[in-house]
């Protein structure tokens, strides 16, 4: 059994009973009121060094012992902390212990200079999880759906910073993901977005299922 707990903003975790990961561990206002104390993880993937997705990821590295899995700016960035870091980059992809881990690229800033952000898709026991990171559409979502085989994506809909629903519309259709899971909106007044009439859209030209899960709530993957 695989368990999303979606977090907040764009930070989420994807378990089992032997492995934790979490994503982008921005925990600032999370409505679960999550501290990083509370957070038991192996591995953190950061997708950009914004402090909306870098957020805590250097003290739950340290409390865990757990690797922060990044671009290599941003592995250098949280080692010269003392975080352990295995440094990534976009086009790569590594045989972690729980499954493989393919670095994608992100049209975004990445938030420290020299570095471009990124996304991930991971295989996490039986399942494919992109993670899109901040982003906004680009056509060679395509050519990931057709490398990989998407079980999940995990996309940004509140635009401003990202692309908005109309666009995550059609990334999700360029992806071939079977369910997405909408992220990135709500968090401020700038990115309010209605993460239902994401889901009518989506569901109402059969591009993929969406599941709508609320921030500090948990499903099965
Ligand atoms: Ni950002
Ligand atoms: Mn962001």
């Amino acid at each position: 059994m695989i368990k999303f707990d979606y977090i907040h903003h764009a930070c989420f975790t994807i378990g089992n009973k032997d492995t934790k990961i979490i994503f982008d561990p921005f925990l600032d206002g999370n409505p679960g009121g999550i501290t990083p104390a509370d957070v038991k993880v192996s591995y953190i993937l950061v997708s950009h060094a914004h402090a909306d997705h870098l957020g805590s990821a250097v003290e739950i590295a340290l409390q865990n012992n757990a690797t922060i899995i990044s671009t290599a700016e941003v592995a250098g960035l949280v080692a010269e902390k003392g975080a352990q870091a295995h440094a990534m980059h976009i086009g790569g992809t590594y045989d972690f212990p729980f499954g493989k881990v393919r670095v994608t690229p992100a049209f975004h800033g990445s938030g420290v200079p020299g570095g471009h952000a990124c996304g991930f898709i991971v295989h996490f026991f039986g399942k494919t999880i992109y993670f899109a990171g901040d982003t906004s559409l680009f056509s060679d979502m395509k050519l990931l759906g057709e490398i990989e085989n998407i079980d999940y994506a995990i996309l940004p809909i509140g635009d401003n910073y990202t692309m908005g629903p109309d666009d995550a519309k059609r990334a999700a259709a360029m992806l071939k993901a079977k369910t997405v899971i909408p992220i990135h909106y709500n968090t401020w007044p700038v990115i309010a977005q209605d993460p239902e009439k994401f889901k009518q859209a989506v569901e109402a030209e059969k591009i993929a299922s969406v599941i709508v899960v609320k921030p500090g709530k948990s499903i099965e993957l």
